[in-house]
């Protein structure tokens, strides 16, 4: 399948070398080519340089926000939550509209240093705001609640025994995403908290997710969901 990574950051290039490795043809997206592909700067969380990354990952191409959109059947929203709605105008509706858009981001603000707060909350949420300037993409938020590494092998922990969640407003594309989960990242438990408004409990796990961060001092962890 054709994907197109909408981000260059750590969730933008563990689900770029996942999907290529999965036989995916990926083209990663960006502000800047010539900036992102000259970067010889360590990356976050003991990343390479996204320089020394391309070439381990030859397989990712790498362009524009609009190229990449353009380029994928299927799209990831993995760009900053403060420069998401930025990033989606650079893309372009053109390129945008009628495909799942897997969102990803969380409306972080760390103006006030940390631990963040959130950018929106309570009666509005990034995934509706993205909804509603793009009401022609079928946003899928899901994935937003864990680490990185853990959103792409979710087994490594617990035997995928933990709970991804699915909000958006197109059944049919949330059922695509739904499958997309389970077949090829392996997670078991998806739960489907309904239309694109439910992303405001998923992005407003993260002011637990940051607490538990800090008190388990590694990212690794999850919630799973009992009855
Ligand atoms: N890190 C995790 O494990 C994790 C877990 C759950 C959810 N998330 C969410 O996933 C998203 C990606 O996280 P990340 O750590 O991989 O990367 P990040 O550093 O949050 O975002 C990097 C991307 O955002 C783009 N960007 C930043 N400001 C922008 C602006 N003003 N206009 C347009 N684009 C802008 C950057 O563009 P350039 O490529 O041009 O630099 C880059 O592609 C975030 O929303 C984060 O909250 C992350």
């Amino acid at each position: 399948v054709k994907i197109g990574i909408l981000g260059s950051g750590i969730v933008g290039l563990t689900f770029s070398a996942k999907l290529t490795g999965l036989g995916h043809d990926v083209m990663l997206g960006t502000r800047d080519v010539t900036r992102l592909l000259a970067r010889t700067d360590p990356g976050a969380y003991g990343l390479s340089p996204f320089k020394v990354w391309h070439e381990e990952h030859q397989a990712v191409k790498v362009g524009t926000f609009a190229e990449a959109a353009a380029h994928g059947e299927i799209l990831f929203n993995v760009t900053s939550g403060a420069g998401s709605l930025e990033a989606l105008q650079l893309a372009g509706a053109a390129n945008l509209d009628g495909k799942i858009l897997i969102d990803i981001a969380n409306p972080l603000d760390f103006s006030q240093g940390m631990p963040p707060s959130l950018l929106v909350s309570n009666t509005d949420s990034l995934g509706e705001q993205i909804q509603r300037a793009f009401p022609k993409v079928k946003v899928v938020k899901t994935l937003n609640t864990l680490n990185a590494q853990l959103m792409v092998t979710p087994r490594q922990l617990a035997d995928g025994d933990h709970t991804a969640f699915v909000s958006g407003d197109d059944a049919g594309a949330k059922a695509q995403v739904v499958d997309i989960l389970k077949n090829w990242f392996g997670w078991r438990d998806v739960i489907d908290l309904g239309d694109i408004t439910t992303a405001r409990g998923a992005e407003m796990l993260l002011p637990l997710w940051v607490r538990l961060w800090g008190v388990l001092q590694t990212p690794l962890f999850n919630i799973k969901v009992v009855k």
